[in-house]
């Protein structure tokens, strides 16, 4: 997640994992240990955006709309992050990488956000890179909140209404000084956003992988980027 960045490669990667209960069903496990196994691809993913270049790395861990599942496949999940995070953190400090959140963190059990908060912290000050979870995420609950907070602004009379821009909006989502993905990427062949950055995507490349999200793994993420590499892009311009 650093340097060596070019045109040709994204600054900015946000990633649907999707497939982890299809991939477990397969071999006749149960969906969990599909989560599993896709954490191995979630470190896989994170060491080539490093290679690559690529800055900014946002996963989508968990959906608002995740919460419907049964009690014990979120329980499972939960878990899964408490051990990412204990494993994962010496290499977030070995590489400089920042953690971040886009999300209701609120809405996750207190330990797990405390932990959370805690890397969250001890990592703020590095720069090579940003890796960011989308968790609890919905991409209209966060338009939602970001008009709430808009509102209250112009309620309290800081904010005339014809002075809202785009930028405005922008500078009242989760993250404002993220930069929008230039490519998102879902795996396991479903073809929709799933409510993932609504906003920040509106002019990303979009890639589709038909591969189950433990299975997408280096050659699967160079396919990704060498694909990139090939798009143009005139965010409305010719040529
Ligand atoms: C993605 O895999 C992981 C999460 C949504 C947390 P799924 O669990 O959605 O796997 P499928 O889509 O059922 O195969
Ligand atoms: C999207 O996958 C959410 C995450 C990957 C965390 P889902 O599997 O939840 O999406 P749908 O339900 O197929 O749209
Ligand atoms: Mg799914």
């Amino acid at each position: 997640m650093k340097q060596k960045t070019t045109l040709r490669t994204p600054r900015h990667i946000a990633i649907i994992m999707d497939g982890n209960g299809r991939w477990a069903k397969k071999q006749g496990f149960a969906r969990v240990k599909g989560h599993e196994a896709g954490a191995e691809s979630v470190r896989t993913a994170i060491r080539c955006c490093r290679n690559a270049g690529v800055q900014y790395l946002t996963l989508y861990a968990f959906s608002v709309e995740n919460w419907v599942r049964p009690k014990a496949e979120v329980a499972a999940l939960m878990q899964l992050l408490r051990r990412f995070l204990k494993n994962n953190e010496h290499e977030l400090h070995e590489n400089q990488v920042r953690l971040r959140v886009s999300g209701r963190l609120q809405d996750l059990p207190e330990d797990v956000q405390r932990e959370i908060n805690r890397v969250m912290e001890a990592t703020k000050h590095y720069d090579a890179g940003q890796l960011i979870l989308a968790l609890s995420y919905g991409g209209r609950t966060e338009l939602t909140e970001a008009m709430q907070k808009i509102a209250r602004q112009v309620k309290a009379g800081e904010l005339p209404p014809e002075s809202i821009t785009e930028e405005t909006i922008t500078q009242n989502l989760y993250l404002p000084d993220v930069p929008d993905p230039d490519l998102m990427i879902r795996t396991s062949g479903e073809l929709r956003l799933s409510n993932f950055l609504l906003w920040q995507l509106s002019y990303a490349e979009l890639y589709f992988d038909d591969v189950l999200w433990p299975d997408f793994r280096e050659p699967h993420f160079q396919k990704a980027l060498e694909n990139y590499s090939k798009r143009k892009r005139r965010f409305g311009d010719i040529e």
